[in-house]
């Protein structure tokens, strides 16, 4: 006895309609795509990767000749645009063939994404033939990764990305820097990636652990981020986290001094100066590289977790009414004068800051109220469960994980568009909600294969609402859908969270 993989994909599509008959999962997919796709040819090759990884070899994309360029020798599985569809994609699956019909590029890659899942989860080499018409219920569908607290190596983003896709997730916020290391180069300020890229290991065999990517190698991930319909959203954490930057340039602090890469968790008064002409050039430098890595339309600036003391401290900063509102709108204007959308975390929501900025919310449901009266459009992540995959699976002392707990059905109820309704009212906001994100810290997850087991689970329960829009619908079988994937996941060789969902 086979079920059907359609009922089982996460997210749900919208609509499901099986028809008779299947259609046999080859080895080799054929596929043709067509000539309006942008990069079609560098499209399907990071699709076929994807495949590739996540189903760990068992099917292949190849594309037939004449893929990207018109006609199309006897393909198994064809792509067509059709700019006048309003669903994202349409999936027709026949006993003799598949066909995919997207409203663009980021549609047809989300089609894709649905096709994999369902060979993903398919123990019978049959796929029942179907339509199905899909399209996402929420713009902002997110997912942060902290590769400061520790290090990963392209091979690690480039599953993560696959993952994201994989549960038609569509921004991709990296955090590139903090107190524990920066990692992204910049190159007025060679020091940053010389030395803030490296903290000494502690207990370690290693002298020193860290590292940073290359230019390449990041214009490369932001590239295929757009490829497979992500946005990669680039963050740089100032003005507090900043030991990492001043342990390589210690005259950006207020005091000066030595600064040390930090090899402790918390938050530290490691800040730069409010006041400082070389502050402001700096972060020009910052954000005009970042902005030359990666082409999306945001730039993160952070503003989370900053003590106040060292700016008190300063002479020149503490003649400033408001230290931290100054260089948080410095920030902002800086991403905003470059033509980038600045976003910044949750503290910000309070300050007067260009009216573009987006702040995403991840401490109580007050600031996520303030953020949106001020106009502000806001990102929910919410560190009060469902958000923050970096807390334990289960109240257990067997599961790893810090500070609070977060269960699988906890992530299945993340409701961030009306989250702020249910708990911070408010009559006259004036910005939208743009969506939701769960957020990895990684201070206890050194490897990519805890990074699996912290997140996959639960970012497929969080995908899930967020593309449904409808969180913790209790009657769609969201638990044997899990199910179903962890099992699948599991069986690709991914190290996914095998306990109980509460
Ligand atoms: C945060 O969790 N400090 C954004
Ligand atoms: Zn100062």
């Amino acid at each position: 006895m086979h079920a059907s993989v359609w009922p089982a994909i996460t997210p749900r599509p919208r609509t499901v309609s099986e028809r008779s008959g299947a259609f046999t999962i080859p080895a080799e997919l054929p596929v043709s795509v067509a000539a309006e796709i942008g990069d079609a040819g560098a499209w399907i090759a990071r699709v076929g990767a994807a495949f590739e990884r996540i189903l760990d070899g068992r099917t292949r994309l190849a594309p037939v000749p004449g893929s990207g360029s018109g006609a199309a020798a006897s393909p198994t599985l064809r792509v067509t645009l059709d700019p006048a569809q309003r669903d994202a994609y349409r999936l027709r699956v026949a006993p003799d063939g598949i066909d995919l019909t997207a409203a663009d590029r980021d549609g047809a890659s989300q089609g894709l994404a649905t096709l994999c899942q369902a060979i993903l989860l398919s123990d019978d080499d049959r796929l029942p033939a179907a339509e199905l018409a899909d399209s996402p219920a929420t713009e902002w569908r997110g997912f942060m990764l902290d590769v400061a607290r520790h290090f990963f190596p392209m091979e690690s983003l480039d599953r993560v990305v696959d993952y994201l896709w994989l549960m038609r997730l569509n921004r991709f916020q990296i955090h590139l820097t903090d107190d524990q290391g920066w990692r992204v180069p910049v190159p007025d300020y060679p020091r940053l990636v010389e030395i803030g890229a490296w903290r000494p290991a502690g207990t370690s065999d290693n002298q020193v652990i860290g590292g940073a990517y290359s230019s390449d190698e990041l214009r490369r991930l932001d590239g295929e981020c757009r490829l497979l319909g992500i946005t990669a959203v680039p963050e740089v954490d100032l003005p507090g986290h900043a030991s990492a930057l001043l342990s390589a340039y210690p005259e950006l602090s207020c005091a000066g001094g030595e600064w040390a890469v930090e090899t402790r968790w918390g938050i530290f008064p490691a800040v730069i100066c409010a006041s400082s002409r070389s502050v402001q050039t700096m972060l020009e430098r910052v954000y005009g590289a970042v902005a030359d890595l990666f082409a999306g339309p945001y730039i993160h600036v952070g503003g989370d977790e900053v003590p106040p003391e060292p700016w008190h401290a300063c002479e020149q900063c503490s003649t400033l009414d408001d230290p931290y509102q100054t260089i948080v709108r410095r920030m902002t204007e800086s991403v905003l004068a470059l033509g980038r959308r600045p976003i910044a975390w949750d503290e910000a929501s309070g300050l007067s800051l260009p009216e573009q900025t987006i702040i995403v919310n991840w401490r109580g449901p007050e600031g996520a109220a303030n953020a949106l009266k001020r106009g502000y459009d806001l990102v929910l992540a919410p560190e009060g469960k469902a958000a923050y995959l970096d807390h334990k699976h289960l109240d257990s002392a067997l599961e790893p994980g810090r500070i609070g707990v977060c269960t699988v059905e906890d992530s299945t109820r993340f409701a961030p568009v009306t989250y702020v309704a249910a708990h911070a009212p408010v009559s006259d906001a004036a910005g939208t909600i743009l969506g939701g994100q769960a957020n990895l810290w990684t201070e206890g997850i050194p490897h990519h294969r805890q990074v699996e087991y912290m997140a996959y689970l639960r970012l497929a329960a969080v995908a899930d609402g967020l593309w449904t829009g409808r969180p913790g619908a209790g009657d769609d079988g969201i638990t044997a859908r899990l199910n179903r994937l962890r099992a699948a996941l599991l069986r690709t060789g991914h190290n996914v969270y095998p306990g109980g969902f509460r």
